[in-house]
């Protein structure tokens, strides 16, 4: 039953500074979620927040209560459900440029024995997003029925996914009014958004990448930090132990950026057709920490191991083949990915204007050219060209000029290939320097571990 409180006393108290209850925070949600709070109120409720910010206890209460809002997913067995017989693992990034760690971790984890029903989201800002890539198979419904999914995270042991409407309705309504009320850069409100929809999923364990540099959603390390540390803290005091890294975006993960370029590039890791690179080195840590947390691996050695033999096994290919055909994409597209994934009519080498070596990348400008290119979305509701996008992104502190370009675009014009190539000479700075001049940055800059309490 609901208390008499009226919202606005609640709104004021956190306008004054006061620390809501957690049965208030319930509520407020609560009436997000049906409506009964008007727009006005949810955005003076979300000012109040920005400005007076959340204790530890409040963001926590509001995690839950927007996990809560709708359905919870449930994966261990009631009554003659038996339940899966595996730990329920997932990831989370704050977004990047190449950041492709979804499709090759999601079924790196199930071919060691986890079960990862994962719930993706679309590219935002200069970020690419998991759905809009798988979204360039054809054939994959990132759609499917509650049943059809179920069944497939229980027999492939993946299923990368879209939101439902069931699921966190609070953070759908709270979010597309921050969008517009200028209150979308708060801590409590961006850990509870995104906690209160991955801790609906029903994890047992959970992992963050938090990106931190030039492509970062976070500007300064500090603040990467501080999110990357809230959010292990809340998740876990929520009742999923969760750890959180701290990775590197001042240059593209993967060397390349684009829909179906970046589906090729996980498939020809989990292939093995390709190896090593930082998109693999920061893969194999998130997986490791998810099998450690999992009690899939005893030790960090041992879960390294174990995803070293299935990778180079071809059962993680096998898991992401199961998954692709499960969800009504090609049953051969490992083998037939060129035939099968669109090719934009222009490819074409972009030089930079003088040899040298690459100094400085403008992570977030490279990203926006993949969305003028049609690869990401200017407005909601826009259409994505899956086939643009850029390959062989040089890296930071290599030699470019002569035979080396800086990267290739792939563009559905030559119009589009000519000002891409110009925004990719401003994104990427070349200097005249030794190899030894350039600093590169860590890849992994810190891990931040906790149990549930
Ligand atoms: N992503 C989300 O899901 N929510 C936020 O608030 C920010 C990023």
């Amino acid at each position: 039953m609901r208390s008499q409180t009226l919202p606005q006393e609640r709104i004021r108290a956190k306008r004054d500074g006061e620390a809501l209850s957690p049965e208030a925070i319930r509520e407020l949600v609560a009436g997000i979620a049906d409506g009964s709070l008007s727009d006005a109120q949810v955005g003076a409720l979300a000012m109040a927040v920005y400005l007076n910010g959340m204790d530890a206890a409040e963001t926590v209460a509001l995690t839950e209560a927007v996990r809560d809002s709708g359905e919870v997913l449930a994966w261990h067995g009631s009554g003659l459900d038996p339940g899966l017989p595996g730990p329920v693992l997932d990831k989370h990034s704050t977004g990047g440029v190449g950041d492709l760690v979804s499709l090759v971790l999601g079924p790196w984890i199930a071919a060691c024995g986890g079960f990862v029903p994962m719930v993706s989201g679309r590219g935002l800002g200069h970020t690419g997003g998991t759905l809009d890539k798988l979204e360039a198979i054809p054939g994959y419904d990132i759609a499917p029925s509650r049943e059809r999914f179920r069944t497939l995270v229980r027999e492939s042991g993946v299923a990368i996914v879209g939101q439902t409407a069931e699921l966190a309705p609070a953070d759908r309504r709270l979010y597309a009014i921050r969008d517009v009320t200028a209150t979308v850069e708060s801590l409590p409100l961006i850990v509870s958004s995104i906690l209160g929809k991955k801790l609906a999923c029903g994890l047992d364990a959970l992992v963050m990448d938090v990106k931190t540099g030039s492509g970062a959603f976070m500007p300064t390390h500090e603040a990467s930090f501080e999110l990357a540390t809230t959010i292990a803290d809340v998740a876990s005091r929520a009742g999923t132990p969760t750890t959180a890294l701290l990775t590197d975006m001042s240059q593209p993960l993967a060397p390349c950026a684009g829909n179906a370029v970046e589906v090729r590039e996980a498939i020809a890791l989990l292939t093995g057709e390709k190896r090593g690179g930082r998109l693999l080195e920061v893969t194999r840590e998130l997986a490791a920490e998810l099998l450690l947390a999992g009690k899939l691996a005893d030790r960090r050695d041992a879960a390294l191991s174990l995803l070293d033999e299935r990778l180079a096994s071809g059962a993680a290919a096998e898991r992401f083949a199961r998954m692709v055909a499960g969800l009504g994409g090609p049953a051969d597209l490992l083998e037939r990915y060129d035939h099968y994934l669109p090719q934009a009519p222009v490819v074409r080498p972009v030089y930079a204007a003088r040899a040298g070596r690459v100094t400085r990348m403008h992570t977030r400008a490279l990203g926006l050219a993949v969305v003028e290119l049609g690869g990401g979305r200017r407005a909601p509701h826009d259409a994505i060209d899956p086939a643009v996008g850029l390959t062989g992104i040089a890296a930071l502190g290599e030699a470019v000029g002569g035979e080396r370009p800086l990267a290739w675009v792939y563009a559905a014009s030559e119009d589009d290939a000519e000002r891409a190539a110009s925004q990719l000479r401003a994104a990427i700075e070349v200097n005249d320097v030794a190899a030894g001049d350039v600093t590169l940055p860590t890849l992994i800059q810190d891990v931040i571990r906790r149990e549930a309490p």
